[in-house]
């Protein structure tokens, strides 16, 4: 779609200049307004305001605000002091941006630099909800140190596909996992007065086709798959905004879908807040409106100007059809009613003042990066590592004994903090794991860094026969003359980013042939990923003894590798996805990325482990693994306190006991299992985790509750979730393919 020029406008505002000159007044339009105006007082509630201010709001004030004003400001009205919200691109700290919203933050065309925290997956692998909510204030509080109000994130979309190009932004396959932390990123950011966006509403699966791909998803697959995180963030987080997907669901562009916006997130979650659209991913004025989708971004000048050029359209984008105009001509037309645009208008104002912004703007100026703040991301790139393999306990490395390191890979020497696209933060600094290591090492220890291999599409100059085979002998070379090899592989932004899907499963090329020859040099190889999707190892792993996924750990990865290498920080990581062999055994593999620009999830509620598990397939490592340098005893798994009937709270404890020599951290997995389910069943599924930090021969008891919703499922019959009577098991495990403990349950109606 082409821009419309502003010409062709001129009738059409004339029409509604006479329309406003003889329309019969509006109570409180366009008078002026009084200083002891309710909305002005922030002693009304939240929703005298918004009546009295929708009240002195005329009809065009109300339409200009449901688009943007500029590419990251909604509009503001300045007759009666309505500002606009200055919005910041996430999730994963303030992505810098440039254009009308760094003119409107700092005068010019500032270059932003703020903490750069681990990626979504990464956070995801730390299973630890408590530090998301942190990260979500820290995140908060730079928003607001730059003079913003709103965060574009978090991304809550499942991870369907291992070659998703936004992968390493989401919360991983389970639903119930992705829930948990959606809301901890919520809570942080909402409790400092900064506007969240959960997003993208929804299955944002794969960025193949992504403007245009049509999701085709059965409705039990959508409530237990791909919308419990969104339900969790309005009804557990009361999320003020939620942002709607780029691609079509069931048919229609989520943007208008009546289905997805209206009856499921206003009617059915109880949503309060308002929608916004994704950066061009609007096609009409009346039926988006209708819809339910409240603010069109971007707007004003810039997307005419983004617009003008053509690309995006090419590219499937549409923009500009929520402008005061189009919508204003909607409504004389009769075609959006005033109630709809009271409403869209009244949640767009209820989030202002909930957020505080009419009574405490945020003002530019503050300090960005602070220690805590850098703290929060050093934490989480820790907490994130995921061991996945130690033979013969190679790790951690004792500094004591060894005195060289050979420091390997196209990963190494850079710190590849995120992937790409708008999720992308420009820190003031960021720790490459070879620096990391060097400084952990210190002078008693040598560091030798070779390359190895020059990271696909970066360098040509790199990618002679001659040169590889240089750089290859020479890795080699300094593998064999250390104790120890550490290769550090992966991909970077222009690989896996947001816009298109990773195109294979395996690593770019010649790093497989890096690692082959790296541990044929060196029996003491230390292998590490650098990424946030899923990898083939088969070339290799037999022959692997040490590796640990990194993913993408923001700023502070470095410095997180090192202190794991080195038994500083002993690794907790579970994997928030499971690691297929091969590609072909992922369960979308044939369903992806679709034909004639459809997808159909037919694989349908049997996503990651829920498939694998199911369906007998053996992943290179299962959801929810993850070792530790210590060992843990899961025992004594008591359920007490339940009526045969399900109803009421259902008590569950077991202890768990760290039988190591290290202070450590588990990650217990409360799994349920159906015996003989009415309905298709997957074998098990997550309904609770908690991650328990413990000392040496420590004990503590872990307690959760469950209650009758935990053993449920989406009844397509009666499109509602249900418990069926029946026999379940409660299954205790280290990772979906690892359970400890298990005791039978059974509910009677
Ligand atoms: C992305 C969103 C992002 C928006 C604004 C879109 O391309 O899908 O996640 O928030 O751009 O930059």
């Amino acid at each position: 779609m082409r821009p419309v020029p502003m010409s062709v406008f001129a009738p059409l505002l004339a029409c509604i200049f006479i329309f406003a000159t003889f329309a019969p007044p509006v109570l409180h339009a366009q008078s002026a307004v009084p200083a002891d105006a309710p909305y002005k007082s922030s002693s009304a509630s939240v929703e005298q305001r918004v009546t009295d201010l929708l009240s002195r709001m005329t009809t065009e004030e109300k339409a200009t605000m449901l688009s943007g004003s500029g590419w990251m400001e909604s509009a503001p009205i300045e007759r009666l002091g309505i500002p606009a919200i200055k919005m910041a691109d996430g999730p994963m700290g303030v992505r810098s941006w440039a254009g009308s919203s760094a003119v409107t933050n700092a005068g010019k065309a500032a270059q932003v630099l703020a903490t750069s925290f681990p990626s979504g997956v990464a956070m995801a692998a730390t299973w630890d909800t408590a530090l998301v909510e942190r990260e979500g204030q820290a995140i908060a509080q730079e928003v607001k140190a730059l003079g913003r109000d709103m965060i574009l994130g978090p991304t809550v979309n499942i991870n369907r596909v291992p070659l998703w190009g936004r992968n390493f932004e989401g919360y991983g396959e389970d639903p119930y996992l992705a829930a948990r932390l959606g809301v901890a990123y919520i809570k942080g950011v909402q409790g400092e007065g900064v506007i969240p966006s959960v997003k993208h509403f929804d299955a944002n699966n794969e960025e193949f086709e992504r403007h245009r791909i049509d999701a085709h998803i059965d409705e039990r697959t959508l409530h237990e798959i791909y919308l419990p995180a969104f339900k969790a963030a309005v009804e557990e987080a009361n999320v003020w905004t939620v942002m709607s997907a780029y691609n079509k669901l069931n048919g229609v562009h989520c943007a208008e879908s009546v289905p997805l916006l209206t009856d499921i997130l206003k009617k059915e979650f109880g949503f309060k807040g308002f929608v916004i659209s994704d950066w061009g991913s609007t096609y009409s004025t009346a039926p988006t409106v209708n819809a339910g989708m409240d603010l069109e971004m971007p707007g004003g000048p810039p997307m005419q100007e983004w617009f003008s050029t053509g690309q995006p359209a090419a590219a499937g984008n549409g923009a500009g059809w929520l402008t005061a105009e189009k919508v204003l001509a909607a409504f004389n037309a009769g075609e959006i009613t005033e109630a709809t645009l009271n409403d869209n208008v009244s949640r767009i104002l209820r989030v202002m003042f909930e957020a505080g912004l009419f009574d405490h703007p945020h003002v530019a100026g503050g300090e960005v990066d602070t220690p805590a703040q850098k703290a929060v991301a050093l934490q989480g790139a820790t907490e994130g590592i995921v061991l996945l393999k130690n033979a013969g306990a190679l790790l951690p490395l004792n500094a004591a004994k060894i005195h060289s390191i050979a420091v390997i890979g196209p990963n190494a020497a850079v710190a590849r903090t995120g992937g790409g696209g708008s999720s992308l933060v420009k820190p003031k600094y960021a720790v490459a794991p070879l620096d990391g290591i060097k400084e952990r090492a210190g002078d008693s220890i040598h560091v030798r860094f070779e390359l190895g291999v020059g990271m696909q599409g970066e360098n040509a100059a790199l990618n002679t026969p001659e040169a590889r085979a240089k750089m290859l002998q020479a890795a080699t070379e300094a593998a064999s003359q250390a104790d120890v090899a550490v290769v550090v592989v992966g991909r970077y932004p222009k690989l896996e980013t947001e816009n298109y899907d990773v195109k294979t499963m395996d690593l770019p090329d010649g790093q497989d042939e890096l690692i082959e020859a790296v541990e044929k040099a060196n029996p003491h190889t230390i292998v590490v990923l650098n990424t946030g999707d899923p990898v083939t190892m088969t070339k290799w792993l037999d022959a692997t003894p040490a590796l640990l996924d990194m993913w993408y750990g923001g700023q502070e990865g470095g410095h997180a590798l090192a202190a794991v290498l080195f038994g500083d920080a002993n690794p907790s990581g579970k994997l928030p996805v499971s690691l297929p062999k091969r590609f072909e055994d992922s369960p979308a593999y044939g369903h992806y990325p679709g034909e004639n620009l459809q997808v159909d999830y037919a694989e349908g509620i049997y996503v990651g482990y829920r498939y694998f598990d199911t369906k007998n397939v053996e992943p290179a490592f299962p959801f929810g693994f993850g070792l530790s340098y210590t060992t843990f005893k899961y025992s004594g798994l008591k359920v007490s306190r339940y009526k045969a009937n399900g109803s009421g709270p259902i008590n569950i404890e077991l202890a768990l006991t760290n039988t190591g020599s290290r202070p450590g951290a588990e990650v217990v997995q409360l799994y349920i299992h159906e015996d003989h389910p009415a309905i298709d069943r997957p074998i098990r599924e997550l309904k609770r985790f908690q991650r328990v930090e413990l000392k040496p021969g420590e004990s503590k008891t872990v307690r959760f509750t469950l209650d009758r919703a935990a053993f449920s499922y989406w009844s397509p019959e009666k499109k509602d979730w249900t418990a069926d009577p029946g026999t379940f098991e409660i299954q205790m495990g280290s990772s979906s393919r690892d359970i400890h403990l298990r005791a039978p349950l059974g509910f009677k109606d």
